[in-house]
């Protein structure tokens, strides 16, 4: 009999601090009415010094796992999906394993930016169903807001911070868990999105980091561009792959980036209004926390229920894109 990587529980954590676009446009050049009108975003929630990748994700994870009831002794894997770990290394996820106390657990991050946790969920379900893990632990989590540049409006509007997390479990005989997963990336595209300084090419103090962008690089109008053909393609993708039309989706839960890309993909779906997950008016671009905070918010809601077909994109740096179809 089959396998399948069920989700059996969701979690979220965000910092309490609210920035405003009131708030912002007295820190740079920009006011509320162009925000929103262009990114759909009327406030972020930012990180204090205190919080990190490890301390939203472990909120989260906690969350998560006793909303599933799977004890953390029991996870053989805790995947992190992030781009702004703690440190260069170790991984966060084994920060996070050690807190859990997820003791016979593997762990390792996934760089894929926005696309993070569709990444980790299709290594989850890799694992799950070829029998390697029974009990998996998925975290998406960034605080980009760490690493921007808070004088360039043309990022610094665009983002918040937060972590979601879900665990998954091997099932037998059940038609719910993840259905398909599809991956792609495009590396010629890393000239648009990036954050270069602080690698193996241009260390941090090194003659090569010198006039370097020592924070995140965007330009907006490609990554537009590519987000709204990419999300499109990868969600139509994963439902021809499980032979299925978007008319057979119950829940659709994109990432958090900007309105106008998420209302491009929902024309191209075809997908009535409400069968959309938004969340970026309150939250920003969370990167790799928005779509499993998507999740945790519209269970906790009342808006996901059993059985639900599920479909979640993400794109980003890299570039990277991806979507997960989920029998809820
Ligand atoms: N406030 C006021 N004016 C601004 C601001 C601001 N915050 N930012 C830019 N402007 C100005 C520009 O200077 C420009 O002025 P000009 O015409 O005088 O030159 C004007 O507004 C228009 O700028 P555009 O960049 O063309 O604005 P656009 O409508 O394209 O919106 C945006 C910009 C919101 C960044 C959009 O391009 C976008 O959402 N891109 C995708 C970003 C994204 O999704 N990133 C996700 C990946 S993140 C990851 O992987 C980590």
């Amino acid at each position: 009999m089959s396998i399948r990587a069920r989700i059996e529980g969701v979690g979220h954590a965000v910092p309490a601090r609210i920035l405003t676009n009131d708030e912002l446009s007295t820190m740079v050049d920009t006011n509320d009415e162009w925000i929103f009108s262009r990114t759909g975003i009327r406030q972020r929630h930012i990180a204090g010094p205190e919080d990190t990748a490890f301390t939203l994700s472990l909120v989260a994870a906690q969350n998560a796992l006793a909303n599933s009831g799977v004890a953390a002794a029991d996870l053989d894997l805790v995947i992190v999906g992030t781009v702004t770990g703690d440190m260069q290394f170790p991984s966060t996820s084994c920060l996070l394993q050690d807190a859990l106390g997820a003791t016979k657990a593997g762990a390792f991050d996934v760089g894929a930016a926005c696309a993070g946790f569709i990444y980790s969920i299709a290594n989850a379900t890799a694992m799950i169903e070829s029998g390697m893990a029974k009990h998996v632990l998925v975290v998406g989590v960034d605080l980009l807001t760490k690493i921007i540049d808070w004088t360039d409006r043309s990022t610094c509007v665009l983002f918040g911070d937060g972590a979601g997390a879900v665990v998954l479990s091997a099932v037998e005989g059940s038609d719910r868990g993840v259905l398909k997963s599809v991956l792609l990336s495009d590396g010629s595209g890393a000239k648009h999105i990036h954050n270069e300084v602080g690698g193996s090419r241009y260390p941090h103090g090194s003659p090569q980091a010198e006039g370097r962008c020592h924070s995140v690089y965007m330009n907006g109008n490609e990554v537009y561009r590519f987000a709204v053909q990419a999300i499109g393609d990868a969600c139509l993708k994963v439902l021809a792959e499980a032979g299925m039309t978007p008319d057979q989706v119950d829940l659709f839960v994109p990432h958090q980036a900007n309105i106008r890309i998420i209302e491009s993909a929902r024309e191209r779906l075809n997908l009535p209004k409400e069968k959309v997950f938004v969340n970026v008016d309150r939250l920003g671009n969370t990167s790799a926390a928005s779509i499993p905070i998507g999740l945790s918010e519209a269970a906790a809601q009342g808006v996901l229920k059993p059985g639900m077909i599920v479909l979640t994109v993400g794109f980003g740096a890299g570039l990277v894109w991806g979507a997960n179809l989920i029998r809820w």
